[in-house]
């Protein structure tokens, strides 16, 4: 049982990262759309369906099959863990930012630069690099 949660674990955290790296990218060339256009409109309906229908059912799964795996594995006491956890309630707050600028944009409200996006679009990279390194090494 285990090994069967731990693939679906793994399943939705490759859902839920593909959406949390495409996502900033869609709000970079957002920002080169003019509110009201067709291209615009296209983004928006782009946004609304990743953080919808990919992203947000993916991080329940990966949070609820990651939970059952350290209860089932004895895991809650691992440093390794803590770190863990530490490094997924951070990518859970970005998701959290990311789902209200799609509403912002969504508003034609968006007062964020392209810069700034493309600089929020490493956030998760890193974030992911170290929770595969902590759960895979465990380092302590
Ligand atoms: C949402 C909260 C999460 C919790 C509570 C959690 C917890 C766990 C636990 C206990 C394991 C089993 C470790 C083992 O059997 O050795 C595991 C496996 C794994 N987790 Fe998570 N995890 C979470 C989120 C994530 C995220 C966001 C990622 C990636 C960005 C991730 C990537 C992985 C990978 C790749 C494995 C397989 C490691 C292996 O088999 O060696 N997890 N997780």
């Amino acid at each position: 049982m285990y090994e069967w949660i731990k693939a679906l674990h793994v399943i939705a955290v490759i859902a839920w990262m593909a959406g949390m790296l495409y996502l900033p990218r869609l709000f970079v060339y957002h920002c080169d759309a003019e509110a009201g256009s067709k291209q615009s409109e296209t983004f928006k309906v782009m946004e609304r369906r990743l953080l919808k229908a990919i992203i947000n059912p993916a991080m329940a799964v990966t949070w609820l099959a990651g939970l059952y795996l350290a209860w089932a594995g004895h895991w809650f006491s691992a440093g390794w863990l803590h770190g863990k956890l530490a490094l997924v309630i951070a990518m859970s707050a970005m998701h959290g930012f990311f789902a209200r600028w799609v509403k912002d944009f969504a508003a034609d409200r968006n007062t964020r630069s392209q810069r700034f996006y493309r600089l929020v679009n490493e956030v998760p990279t890193v974030l992911m690099i170290g929770i595969v390194i902590l759960v895979v090494v465990k380092p302590f």
